[in-house]
């Protein structure tokens, strides 16, 4: 977590920083800080709270001025969120200054020998021991910057993304990756740095993603060359042409870019599906699959890990890969798989999804099965990220950037590269008709027409929310492949609302969450025609009688469960397996609008962060 920022050229740094800070505050945003050198001297400004802040501060505390600086928002991990805290950090001599995403594990011990040498303290992060090291370094073995840096991080244990520069040689910033991400965009004799190419993407699209153990100095006036952060060994970089455009990651009029991340699922899941899905010639193209087939076809079983929402989607592909394409699925948090000894063999193939890429616990989910000889498969939304250079192969979700922390787009367009991927290995494997197959593509070229239809209840559900805005707790129920909907829609409201939500399949509920229900308890409950109506109608029933309100996501023209529930939210008819891209839509709404009257601040949620790039 926490988002990095540099700048190095003939432009202003201070404005370019503070707006990337900005763009990268769904890393974090508990402190934020910024370091300008002058001309003569570093200049230092760093505030708990957001970049906003930071930006007050600052302006009334110092020099704006210069073409070099580097800038953090920061998501807490070592020491309280403080003025203190926030980086930059200063090493002891004022000479050099550091900003760091990630963890140094080791830096205790470290800490204690620096200590014992002398060095002083401000802080209680593992970031200032860090920039005194490779001061140390750089005092001791006398050697210039970047040869310090690679010294001290051959001593260190961790992950990071360091940016970092001394003012006795203010022409050169230090980078280097381990576990977290680190792009530099390369314009006319100047440089950005950051941990991902939103904060530069207006100035160039020429960036260079480092990959773990790679460092660079970056130099004004000369090419960049990436060394290897072990030994002296030294790389050309692979400078990418970027796709992404400015206005994607702007809000587009839309108060919150959580909701115009809803309001883009149509186009999203059209992105996603566009080129792959040829429903005419009863074909699915993707490329990630096509050379590694017989990898799925001949595995004895798929293992999906990942964290969060796109656990969720996990959990839904397991329907369809079992359903559909009848392979056993195991889905997994990648957190509980990386440290429970998994039995993974090479005829298991193991899919990794993640919005990010960058997910700490994903990316060591993916280490280990690929020591274990297992092909890996990677769904991911950021392009060049580090799950995606991991993986042995891959499918991009192409839904553009999601800025909102909670997760919305990511989720449908992971459903739909998912269902894609089942429905290809169904078909290889025989398990459709031609006619089936072509019926099952014709209906998932319906789906972004019935998420728009799905997004016309906006105004109802807006009148939903404020009936229970104030509700301390929140059931949601689903059956099949809208349980998973149901744990998702719950994770929505707890993490943009704080309201406690709790996802269940409707059936259990007999079995503990019943307990709770009585007049004050909202049950949102997913009802739709295919899929065990019958059965969810008697839920309702059990619900009904003990007060308990309901509010119903139900197929148009329903009229059963319409006549149970307090509220209902209707959706257009779609076939079971393809269902969860439509019915999530309402459930999002639902916690965006609860969360705006809670005065909740929806994209950037206390305590959470987009990425989560430490364990
Ligand atoms: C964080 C985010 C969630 C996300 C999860 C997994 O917790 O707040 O929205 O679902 O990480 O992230 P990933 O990028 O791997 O999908």
């Amino acid at each position: 977590m926490c988002g990095i920022v540099g700048y190095i050229g003939h432009r202003d740094a201070y404005p370019i920083i503070v707006k990337g800070l900005q763009r990268l505050e769904y890393r974090g945003y508990d402190s934020a800080g910024i370091a300008l050198y002058d001309g003569t001297d570093i200049n230092l400004s760093k505030t708990k709270g957001k970049v906003e802040d930071l930006r007050s501060k600052s302006k009334s505390t110092i020099s704006l001025k210069g073409s070099l600086g580097i800038g953090h928002t920061r998501w807490a991990t070592h020491g309280v969120p403080n003025d203190v805290n926030s980086h930059p950090h200063y090493s002891n001599s004022g000479d050099l200054v550091i900003i760091h995403n990630g963890i140094i594990e080791n830096y205790g011990s470290i800490k204690k020998a620096l200590t014992e040498r002398g060095y002083t303290f401000t802080s209680d992060t593992d970031t200032e021991v860090l920039v005194n090291l490779i001061e140390e370094v750089q005092k001791t073995e006398d050697v210039m910057l970047g040869q310090a840096v690679q010294i001290a991080l051959n001593q260190v244990v961790g992950a990071y993304a360091i940016a970092v520069f001394d003012k006795k040689k203010p022409d050169e910033i230090v980078v280097a990756k381990l576990g977290s991400p680190l792009a530099i965009g390369i314009g006319e004799n100047e440089f950005f740095i950051a941990s991902d190419a939103s904060p530069f993407i207006e100035f160039t699209n020429n960036a260079v993603y480092l990959k773990d153990e790679e460092m660079a100095i970056i130099r004004l006036g000369k090419e960049i060359k990436l060394r290897k952060i072990q030994n002296d060994a030294v790389a050309y970089p692979n400078i990418l042409e970027l796709q992404m455009n400015l206005e994607e990651i702007e809000k587009g009029g839309y108060d919150h870019f959580m909701l115009k991340e809803i309001y883009e699922q149509p186009r999203a899941i059209l992105d996603t599906y566009r080129g792959r899905l040829l429903a005419d010639q009863g074909l699915i193209k993707m490329v990630g699959i096509d050379q590694h087939l017989e990898k799925f076809l001949n595995a004895n079983r798929i293992i999906i890990v990942a964290c969060g929402t796109s656990w969720h989607a996990g959990l839904v592909a397991e329907y369809i890969f079992e359903d559909l394409a009848r392979i056993p699925v195991e889905v997994e948090y990648a957190s509980e798989f990386r440290y429970r000894n998994p039995v993974i063999t090479d005829k298991d193939v193991l899919i990794a999804i993640s919005q990010s890429g960058e997910t700490a616990d994903t990316l060591a989910a993916i280490k280990l099965a690929k020591e274990k000889g297992a092909f890996v498969f990677g769904v991911c939304n950021v392009v060049g990220s580090s799950i995606a250079r991991e993986t042995d192969a891959g499918a991009y979700t192409h839904a553009g950037p999601e800025i909102g922390v909670a997760s919305t787009k990511a989720f449908t367009t992971q459903i739909t590269v998912l269902t894609l991927l089942a429905l290809k290995l169904a078909k290889e494997k025989g398990e459709f008709s031609e006619s089936q197959f072509h019926e099952i593509l014709t209906e998932l070229e319906t789906i972004p027409a019935k998420v728009e239809k799905a997004l016309e209840s906006n105004a109802l559900i807006e009148i939903i929310a404020d009936v229970y805005k104030d509700s301390p707790n929140c059931l949601y129920l689903g059956r099949g492949y809208n349980f998973p909907v149901a744990l998702e829609g719950a994770l929505k409201l707890k993490e943009i609302s704080y309201i406690h939500a709790e996802g269940y399949p409707a059936a259990e509920m007999k079995h503990g969450p019943i307990a709770l229900i009585d007049e004050h308890m909202p049950v949102i409950v997913i009802a739709t025609k295919k899929g065990h109506y019958e059965k969810i109608v008697s839920n309702i029933q059990e619900i009904k009688s003990r007060k308990g309100k309901i509010i119903a996501i139900v197929t148009e023209g329903d009229e059963q469960v319409t006549q149970l529930a307090d509220h209902v939210v209707e959706i257009p008819e779609t076939s079971e397996s393809l269902s969860p891209l439509v019915t999530t839509i309402p459930l999002q709404l639902l916690s965006y609008h609860i969360a705006v009257m809670r005065n909740c601040n929806v994209d950037q949620p206390r305590n959470l962060a987009k990425s989560v790039t430490v364990e």
